[in-house]
């Protein structure tokens, strides 16, 4: 089936709008610098202008797979999908784009997660994983201007750092962060221009100082929970 690249003449002359077929994608994610890095299960993405998420969800459905590498047993699998998928961050303008995006990446996270549940693990999906997927899916898929670091609402773009609590393997601490903190901080600068030029880089996202988290009345301020208890957004 051939994929469609362009969606009308007017949305390429406004907004640059062709996407990237799978073979690029796949060809360009295969550079050992990339793959170095989609290996290592911590380290975080950004797709700046994502469309319909044609790199991010490549990067997905390999995270989830060395997720599964990484895992002994399928408790452990439920922690590392999560802890894949919440390292996956995407920015794009048009609202369609983004409603696609946000349902690519639901429909391959559960659709990988249940093939290696059923196959590898003969075991049942566990729906508070799918529950948690979707939280964490919408909190990283931000509709904005990448340029100007703000959402379709005018307000700052903000970002959810999902980091495991130390020493408490199965706990996750989630805290917001502006976009505009996360590029005005301690990110390498090289990562900086990547974004900069639009590529599909991966940034060193959240290795800012503690007093750029939000701190506004208006961000929630999450208390630590299980990864796969993110979907209850327990507050403080
Ligand atoms: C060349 S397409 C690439 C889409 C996707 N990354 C891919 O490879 O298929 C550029 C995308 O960026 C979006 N875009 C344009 N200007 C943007 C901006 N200032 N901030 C965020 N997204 C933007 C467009 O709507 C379009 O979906």
């Amino acid at each position: 089936m051939t994929e469609k690249l362009i969606k009308s003449v007017e949305r390429v002359k406004n907004h640059g709008e062709v996407f990237t077929p799978k073979r690029i994608v796949n060809l360009m994610l295969n550079q050992p610098e990339i793959t170095a890095k989609i290996d290592n299960l911590s380290a975080t993405f950004l797709e700046p202008s994502a469309g319909e998420g044609a790199f991010l969800v490549e990067i997905l459905k390999q995270k989830i797979r060395i997720a599964n590498d990484q895992s002994c047993n399928i408790k452990e699998f439920d922690t590392n999908a999560l802890i894949a998928l919440s390292t996956l961050y995407g920015i794009e303008y048009l609202e369609d784009n983004v409603e696609m995006l946000v349902m690519n990446m639901i429909t391959t996270f559960i659709e990988e997660y249940t093939k290696i549940v059923i196959q590898q693990y003969k075991g049942q999906v566990n729906k508070k994983v799918a529950k948690s997927a979707k939280v964490i899916i919408n909190a990283n898929m931000a509709q904005g201007d990448t340029l100007k670091r703000v959402s379709s609402d005018g307000k700052p773009i903000i970002f959810s750092e999902w980091k495991t609590v130390s020493g408490r393997k199965w706990n996750v601490q989630r805290t917001e962060y502006t976009f505009d903190a996360i590029v005005n901080g301690d990110a390498p600068n090289d990562n900086v221009q990547g974004y900069l030029k639009g590529k599909s880089e991966q940034l060193d996202l959240f290795s800012i100082d503690d007093d750029q988290i939000v701190d506004d009345e208006n961000v929630t301020q999450y208390l630590p929970v299980k990864w796969v208890d993110i979907y209850q957004q327990r507050v403080g």
